[in-house]
């Protein structure tokens, strides 16, 4: 049977992404009434790490106990790839040992190349160019909340950065309109623009892009890599703040959602993250949910 990879949210069909959120939400209620079905028992995740993580890590490790299974952590010092030991060699070594491989990583070209010599499923979690797993959380979130996204009107404020690109591959399979307000220098990949130009368009106004939309997103200034850039980013991206004035532009049932972690005072208010629209922690913890139903389709 061809091995399945979760390297973007075009890995999977519209279909088998709705399949995922719709187990995730049984599996959400499973999580609540403590009455797990353990349909991973005895399978191993491995768990690759090149950068810092706390939810992705919580939620992969924690969903793969829940199921049954174990979950290994590779952390960005300590394995051989540190010490300059091939991709695909560890690709090849640690998928005879295990059945699930999550890498986070830099490149998004080193997380294809470990999935082509991989002979189990490998999961994007973060590459320097998608967040695929983030998206099936937000998704979740939203259709938990409003029902279907198709058709209503997402705002993206801030770097046109990895998860930026995720929600604009969600735009287009799941027919939403996403307006992606940033400053100019910024935009997100030309390639990825063009692919998804059916649903996407860029406005420079913040006020203009975040009126009448249904969804508020947005994500840090400076991403994982980037931090030298900090200091240059939190002036060329200050007009760009999710605060309340953003969310008055709004429509009145509009959500905010910010994939974590946030830095308060920069890319969002205070008030507006802690805020009666911010479905933050819900989304946060949807990560376990929705991983886990990736997981079961993955490997069971
Ligand atoms: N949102 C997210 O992926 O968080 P972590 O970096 O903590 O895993
Ligand atoms: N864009 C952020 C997302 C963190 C979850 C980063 O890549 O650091």
């Amino acid at each position: 049977m061809e091995v399945r990879h979760f390297l973007t949210l075009n890995s999977l069909t519209r279909d088998e992404l709705l399949s995922i959120i719709n187990r995730a939400e049984q599996l959400k209620k499973q999580f609540v009434e403590k009455n797990y079905e353990t349909t991973l028992g005895s399978r191993v995740l491995g768990m690759i790490f090149e950068k810092s993580s706390t939810r992705t890590r919580v939620s992969f490790e924690a969903g793969m106990a829940q199921l049954g299974g174990h979950a290994i952590y590779l952390a960005p010092t300590g394995t051989q790839i540190g010490r300059g030991e091939l991709l695909e060699d560890t690709a090849r070594v640690i998928s005879k040992m295990v059945d699930c491989i999550m890498l986070r990583t830099f490149e998004h070209e080193r997380i294809e190349k470990f999935a082509a010599y991989s002979d189990v499923p490998v999961i994007n979690g973060l590459s320097d160019s998608y967040h695929p797993c983030q998206l099936l959380a937000d998704l979740l979130t939203y259709y938990e909340k409003r029902g279907s996204i198709e058709g209503k009107k997402v705002v993206w404020f801030g770097d046109g950065n990895n998860m930026c690109h995720s929600y604009m591959n969600a735009a287009k399979i799941f027919n939403f309109q996403l307006i992606v307000a940033c400053p100019e220098g910024f935009e997100p990949d030309e390639t990825i623009l063009n692919e998804t130009k059916s649903n996407v368009v860029i406005e420079r106004d913040p006020e203009k892009a975040a009126t009448n939309t249904d969804l508020v997103v947005t994500d840090v200034w400076a991403s994982m890599g980037q931090e030298e850039e900090q200091n240059e980013r939190m002036q060329k991206f200050a007009k760009f703040q999710v605060n309340t004035d953003i969310m008055e532009c709004a429509n009145d049932d509009a959500l905010f959602m910010h994939c974590l972690p946030a830095h308060r005072g920069e890319e969002v208010s205070e008030n507006v993250l802690e805020g009666p629209q911010s479905v933050v922690w819900e989304e946060a913890g949807n990560r376990l949910h929705s991983q886990k139903a990736l997981l079961e389709f993955l490997i069971a």
